[in-house]
């Protein structure tokens, strides 16, 4: 039984058909990306959503399968820096950045070039986001695509980041036209964001690149965040994203009776065996092993039904600050 497209938000119904991410099953998404199809694929990060960078209709309809509450700028992904070099002005620090780490977790905001992305794309914005994946199978859809691809992570507005492609059907089923299989990402978190605007490097958001490679590639430390003006906040600065249906309790150093509880590292904090489910983001507090299971993790705990998940201390450096960075963005609640 199919819900009628009356209930989806705006999101036409749709058979979404899961695909071993073979060239043939490639071949079959990439067309249907020209198409104006919704396509989702695995990166080196979380799986992305996919749809035609060139076309307001299809990235309409992107917006609309994730549910989204209003228009975010999305990331465009091409093919290397001389495809993103047609859509974006690159200074000489964003040049540095793209040269030695894309493909990569990097997402670089420079300003537009003009280009063929859509202005919906880009909300409005005179800036572009732009980045290169590194995983084979996001690498030949977006070259076989033979256009910029704008590709949210693959999830209902709101809700957990998928790393698996169990986890988009959960959400997506319905809503688009294929996920291309290529089993769980490697590193687990969204691509840092860098802004490469008139007032020097900025990091928009922690991610799969932990801040120091950042700064040791540019010989300088960088701000965080928005400085202030006009530019809008990266994700999640609506308090709701990356929630799980359970509350999230941080730093919890005990477990109360029927809790979920998500630990790092060797530490077993008091009460533990009381807990409905326990899972360990990495047995030897190695934080890269932490963020490619922190979301596949979330998802499994607050699938065991309990109402809070309690988290154990993240120490905040290296990968840290991004893995800190969505664990409080789940607690702060919808
Ligand atoms: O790892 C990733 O980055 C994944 C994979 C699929 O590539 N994508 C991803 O996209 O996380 P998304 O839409 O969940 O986050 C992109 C964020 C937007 O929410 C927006 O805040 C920020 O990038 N962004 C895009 N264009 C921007 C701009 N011109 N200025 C400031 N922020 C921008
Ligand atoms: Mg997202």
């Amino acid at each position: 039984v199919q819900d009628s497209p009356s209930t989806r938000d705006g999101a036409a119904f749709r058979d979404t058909v899961r695909l071993v991410a073979d060239e043939p099953a490639i071949a079959r998404a990439a067309a249907a990306l020209a198409r104006g199809g919704l396509v989702a694929f695995p990166t080196e990060t979380v799986y992305g959503l996919g749809a035609d960078a060139t076309s307001p209709q299809a990235v309409a309809s992107l917006y609309a399968a994730k549910g989204r509450p209003r228009f975010n700028p999305l990331i465009v992904h091409v093919t290397d820096l001389a495809q993103a070099r047609r859509h974006g002005v690159f200074d000489a620090a964003a040049t540095v950045l793209a040269e030695r780490f894309w493909p990569g977790p990097l997402t670089l905001v420079v300003p537009a070039a003009g280009g063929a992305v859509c202005d919906l794309a880009r909300a409005g914005l005179a800036s572009v986001a732009l980045r290169v994946p590194a995983h084979p199978i996001a690498a030949r859809l977006v070259e076989a695509a033979g256009r910029p691809v704008v590709a949210p992570s693959a999830n209902l507005s709101g809700r957990i980041s998928p790393t698996q492609a169990s986890h988009v059907m959960n959400d997506l089923s319905g809503r688009i036209d294929f996920v291309l299989d290529g089993g769980a990402t490697a590193i687990g978190l969204e691509s840092s964001i860098v802004a490469c605007l008139e007032d020097g490097p900025r990091l928009l958001r922690p991610g799969g690149l932990a801040r120091h490679e950042i700064e040791d590639a540019l010989g300088t430390s960088i701000a965080s965040g928005s400085a202030g003006g006009a530019q809008p906040l990266a994700p999640g600065a609506l308090a709701s994203h990356y929630a799980p249906r359970a509350h999230v309790r941080l730093d919890a150093r005990t477990v109360a009776p029927g809790e979920a509880a998500l630990l790092f590292g060797p530490i077993r904090p008091s009460g533990l065996d009381g807990a409905a489910a326990v899972l360990n983001l990495s047995e030897t507090a190695d934080l890269h092993e932490a963020a490619a299971t922190l979301f596949a993790h979330l998802h499994r705990l607050d699938q065991s039904r309990a109402a809070v998940i309690a988290v154990a201390p993240i120490p905040e450096w290296g990968l840290g600050e991004a893995i800190n960075d969505r664990l409080k963005r789940a607690a702060a609640g919808r």
